[in-house]
């Protein structure tokens, strides 16, 4: 797929997914290219039928293009059980386990995914694999970045610190932490994986999402139109 068919398949995916927005509805709002065409579409609506929704945005990221489509904001404070989230992913596996957080918003977007009673993941057809494998994102506190770059070795992985562009230092996340991205290869057993690094203190999260298979609808974006996997 090339990169113009690519923008296609994503805003597809974004557009077809802001229809599952309803009246009243409190909308979780991921981070990512993919999603920020499925906010695009929801600001059209709110205008054009005069919907009346709210927001809670995983990113500071998120929330400046919400506002720009005219999103109404709120928290996940003032609403800590969302109608649905709408969010990207990195990959997704047929069982729809994902990995997530290339755009170092995963902490908050498990919180968001967690809360929400459904949530739409809106991708492209090159993140759809049979295994997942690309490298997994975890938001490290600095404290503990060494630490736990040891305890994510000693499980198989590749640890690397992420940095900036301009590689002068390391990318601070909206929370204020470190992201380490883990290269474990093919991973065999995802959900075992997620449980054993949710066990090292100082590894706030990873990218893995395997225990949402039930809530999650995964939209896949194509060059004409959509398909649902669900
Ligand atoms: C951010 C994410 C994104 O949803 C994921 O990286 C996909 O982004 P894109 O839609 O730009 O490909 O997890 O933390």
């Amino acid at each position: 797929m090339h990169a113009a068919e690519q923008v296609e398949a994503k805003r597809n995916a974004g557009y077809r997914a802001a229809e599952e927005v309803r009246d009243g509805m409190v909308v979780g709002l991921g981070t990512g290219s993919t999603v920020f065409f499925a906010m695009e579409r929801l600001g059209e609506r709110i205008i054009r039928e005069g919907l009346c929704v709210a927001g809670v945005p995983t990113s500071y990221q998120a929330a400046i293009r919400a506002r720009r489509y005219g999103i109404p904001l709120t928290s996940l404070d003032e609403h800590p059980e969302l109608d649905i989230a709408i969010d990207g992913a990195d990959q997704v596996d047929p069982a729809l386990r994902l990995i997530k957080g290339r755009g170092a918003a995963l902490l908050r977007e498990k919180c968001v995914c967690d809360a929400a009673r459904s949530v739409f993941i809106v991708v492209d057809p090159s993140k759809m694999v049979d295994t997942l494998n690309a490298p997994v994102p975890v938001e490290v506190l600095p404290f503990a970045v060494e630490a736990v770059s040891r305890r994510l070795a000693a499980l198989g992985a590749d640890p690397v610190l992420r940095e900036g562009v301009k590689k002068d230092g390391p990318v601070v996340t909206d929370n204020g932490n470190f992201i380490i991205d883990c290269d474990f290869k093919a991973i065999a057993e995802p959900g075992r994986l997620e449980a054993e690094i949710a066990s090292i203190p100082g590894a706030l999260e990873c990218g893995l999402f395997c225990g949402y298979m039930e809530k999650i609808t995964v939209i896949v974006g194509e060059e004409k139109g959509c398909r649902i996997v669900s």
